[in-house]
């Protein structure tokens, strides 16, 4: 990738796509994504100035101060949100991945000692300059794709120092990679070997000794459960998330990834600004988060990594959830941030419209991480985080399966050629 200068005008774009709004799509508004033909896009100190037709913009602006990009037979997005990852973690789990395939369980793996254990082990080992290098190149893999906002979950550390290392690690590299990380504590992802059998125990631990550090250092944005079956149940949870409300973190939820626990239900409850992966959410709950402010977050790279069935997408869009789509890259449950990929398995596998699909990696993805007022779509006012793909059209997303179409990144209003 090479980096050039700020002060651009975009013009002549077969369409700029601006997914335009301050607040989550729900429904059907997911539809609809505002499209702008022959269109232009002004960005001045990072930040977007002007958006509209190629003639309206240039009535109105001396075009020997710009930088311009003839984005002729292109489109122009808003950057992608990946709301979802667990992106900083030592070592890999190849190995439980071969299990799978002849017919183990993800739980039943985690169930014998393997799974997020075997990453917190060597999360625990590897050097801090190691997971920081391997991190700062998974953020790279993921810009490349169009990403421009990336969260990030703590959770293979499981005990107050190593969760803090990897909560500083991605506030380090907020500052330092040009995407921006949002982190997330998720120290209750499962129970250390030392607290084996005494989960409890585990939540009274972060509750009296991590939380309170946490807030000291104000290195997290938002708390995450893995609330499910075997791991912690709903009333845990609870316990945990509200005592996270009390030290000012919002809220995200693992919620009915592998059975239907009442985990969407409990998000609402919670007012968490998310409930993730929802593959068998019950109807109560959709009809909940419907009525709610919680974003249904959906995870199709897991669902599909797994061979597990799909969360319900159509049916949440059609009852009113405000739905967005994020990868979950992991170690275990999905080696992959592939925005490619992902695209295409929302449209052809969950049935949602490549409009649909855009506005979950926009501005609902940048709700679902509590910045749609910032960043998620080409609004005057908004961070100059946009992409350029090589065709025409946003449609060419899902349908160019499995490639990636991204050719130009504008990250803070700095160009990045992929
Ligand atoms: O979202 N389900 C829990 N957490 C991750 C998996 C993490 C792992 O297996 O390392 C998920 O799927
Ligand atoms: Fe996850």
């Amino acid at each position: 990738m090479s980096r050039e200068r700020e002060k651009i005008l975009i013009r002549n774009a077969s369409q700029v796509v601006t997914c335009s709004g301050f607040a989550a799509k729900k429904g059907t508004e997911m539809s609809d994504v505002g499209i702008i033909e022959d269109g232009a896009v002004v960005i001045e100190n990072g930040i977007i100035t002007q958006v509209g037709t190629t003639e309206e913009v240039l009535k109105q602006l001396d075009i020997n101060d710009y930088l311009e990009i003839d984005a002729r037979g292109r489109a122009v997005l808003p950057g992608f949100v990946d709301s979802h990852t667990h992106f900083v973690f030592g070592g890999y789990r190849e190995e439980e991945f071969s299990w799978r395939m002849k017919g183990d369980s993800y739980m039943s793996i985690m169930e014998r000692g393997g799974g997020i254990v075997s990453t917190m082990q060597a999360t625990r080992r590897i050097r801090y300059d190691h997971l920081y290098d391997m991190a700062y190149d998974r953020l790279d893999t993921m810009m490349d794709m169009g990403v421009t906002t990336v969260e990030g979950k703590s959770g293979y550390g499981l005990d107050l120092s190593t969760e803090l290392i990897q909560l500083r690690l991605m506030n380090e590299l907020n500052e330092e990679h040009p995407v921006d990380v949002i982190p997330t504590f998720m120290g209750a992802h499962a129970v250390p070997p030392e607290f084996k059998g005494r989960t409890d125990e585990y939540i009274d631990y972060i509750i009296e000794t991590v939380l309170p550090s946490i807030r000291s250092e104000h290195c997290a944005v938002f708390c995450d459960v893995f609330c499910e079956q075997g791991v912690f149940s709903i009333e845990q949870s609870e316990r945990l998330l509200k005592a996270a409300r009390s030290y000012r973190l919002k809220l995200k939820l693992h919620a009915d990834e592998i059975v239907s626990l009442g985990g969407a239900e409990l998000a609402v409850k919670m007012k968490a600004v998310s409930a993730d992966h929802l593959l068998h959410v019950s109807d109560a709950g959709i009809k909940r988060l419907a009525q709610s402010n919680t974003i249904a977050t959906l995870l199709p790279l897991t669902a599909f990594s797994l061979g597990e069935p799909y969360a319900p997408a159509r049916k949440m869009i059609d009852a009113g959830c405000a739905v967005a789509l994020a990868s979950d890259f992991n170690p275990g449950s999905c080696f992959s941030c592939s925005v490619p990929l992902l695209f295409s398995l929302a449209c052809i596998q969950m049935k949602m419209s490549p409009e649909e699909a855009l506005t979950a990696l926009t501005i609902n993805g940048a709700a679902a991480v509590g910045r749609a007022n910032k960043i998620g779509s080409i609004d005057v006012g908004k961070k100059a985080d946009m992409i350029l793909l090589q065709f025409p059209s946003y449609k060419f997303l899902p349908y160019h399966v499995g490639m990636n179409i991204v050719g130009t990144v504008i990250k803070d209003g700095m160009l990045y050629i992929v």
